[in-house]
């Protein structure tokens, strides 16, 4: 089984911080999306991995993941030209693909509890495809499965205005090379797009079978569903163990689940987790709290922060409180002495802010 990994087209809805980094790579916890997708295929023991790229992300896509021998893994890399449909990076990638099973994996999605037991349940009932669907408030934003009384897929169509249940497709699918037929036959949708949804139709049409797994845990969707508060926020609460490699001193306290990276200093401060503080930071005279990581470099004092994520290389001097707050790279945020006590801030990169 071959892997394809889907982390092209054009990220708008976390602007600004789009603006400079492929939606993929935006991280949660300290560590970009695109990795933990890398670490749940592999550990799925699927070790052939293609990652569809674009023009104005895809260098820096590369960067991150490298030739894929950080997870034992083969990494390829497949440029689409133009953002033209799910269906449309299938197409592109079919060369890589062969007459392989895969599983696709859209590269802004995360579940709970990673994929192998999907791909465990597609090797043994052999459908022409398996989808993982979630029940969701609002099924417009998403592809919806319609399913009869037994739970077979009956219907599916991509983001509808009226939808016929409440069952969103999760960006993790699974193909036997069945879907390349279906592709090569139908047309681009409304939006210009050739859907995968439609080719799953086309499949149903013909007779095949897909069948549906209901995902009952968490699924992250930082591209559309989840902002990367909300990201962090339950991927701390999950996923993260005490790890303590920096310093702290003898007056500072580390509380609970709290990760600190090598060559970070922590004086007279508290951290009280789950908290991340990846590597080279300074973190001095300042309370961070739960739900917050902060990125390399970056150097905290005098300040209280909780339920933020900071990026690299951020300064941030003085805050009597900082909530609920996304700073991009290499950002300053100040006060001046008696002005503003607590702040909520959503900045991009480069900013500086005086409070
Ligand atoms: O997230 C789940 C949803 O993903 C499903 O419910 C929908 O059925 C499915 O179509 C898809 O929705 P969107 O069309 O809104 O996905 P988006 O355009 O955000 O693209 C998802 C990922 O695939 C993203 O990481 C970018 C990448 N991509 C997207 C397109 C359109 C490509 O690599 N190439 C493309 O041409």
């Amino acid at each position: 089984m071959k892997a394809l990994v889907l982390s092209g087209g054009k990220g708008t809805r976390l602007k600004p911080l789009t603006n400079t980094t492929a939606k993929q790579l935006l991280p949660v916890a300290n560590k970009p999306i695109l990795h933990y997708v890398i670490e749940q295929i592999t550990e799925a023991n699927i070790k052939d991995i293609g990652i569809i790229i674009s023009l104005e992300t895809g260098q820096s896509i590369k960067e991150a993941i490298g030739n894929g021998a950080k997870w034992n893994a083969r990494v390829t890399y497949i440029l689409q030209p133009e953002p033209l449909g799910l269906a449309h990076a299938v197409k592109t990638a079919q060369d890589f693909l062969g007459a392989s099973p895969f599983l696709m994996f859209l590269g802004d999605n995360l579940i709970q509890g990673g994929v192998t037991s999907f791909v465990t349940e597609f090797n043994i009932t052999k459908p022409d495809a398996l989808v993982l669907l979630k029940e969701v408030p609002d099924p417009r934003l998403f592809g919806v499965a319609e399913l009869d009384k037994s739970g077979k897929v009956i219907h599916m169509v991509e983001k509808p205005k009226q939808p016929k249940s409440n069952l969103a497709l999760v960006g993790i699918y699974l193909f036997t090379p069945q879907i390349h037929e279906a592709i090569a036959k139908i047309k681009p949708s409304w939006r210009g797009e050739l859907e995968i949804t439609d080719a799953m139709q086309q499949l149903l049409d013909k007779g095949k079978t897909v069948r549906s797994h209901i995902l009952q845990g968490w699924w992250l969707d930082t591209g559309k569903k989840d902002d990367l508060l909300e990201a962090n926020r339950v991927v701390l609460d999950d996923l993260l163990k005490r790890d303590i490699r920096g310093e702290a001193n003898s007056n500072s306290q580390v509380v609970g689940r709290v990760e600190v990276r090598e060559g970070t200093k922590i004086e007279n401060s508290t951290i009280r987790g789950p908290v991340s503080i990846a590597e080279s930071c300074h973190i001095k005279d300042s309370f961070i709290g739960p739900f917050t990581s902060i990125a390399a470099g970056t150097t905290v004092q005098n300040s209280c922060i909780d339920h933020s994520v900071i990026l690299e290389n951020c300064s941030i001097r003085n805050i009597e409180r900082l909530s609920d707050s996304i700073i991009g790279r290499n950002s300053e945020v100040t006060r001046q002495e008696d002005s503003i006590k607590s702040a909520r801030l959503f900045i991009g990169d480069d900013a500086r802010v005086e409070l």
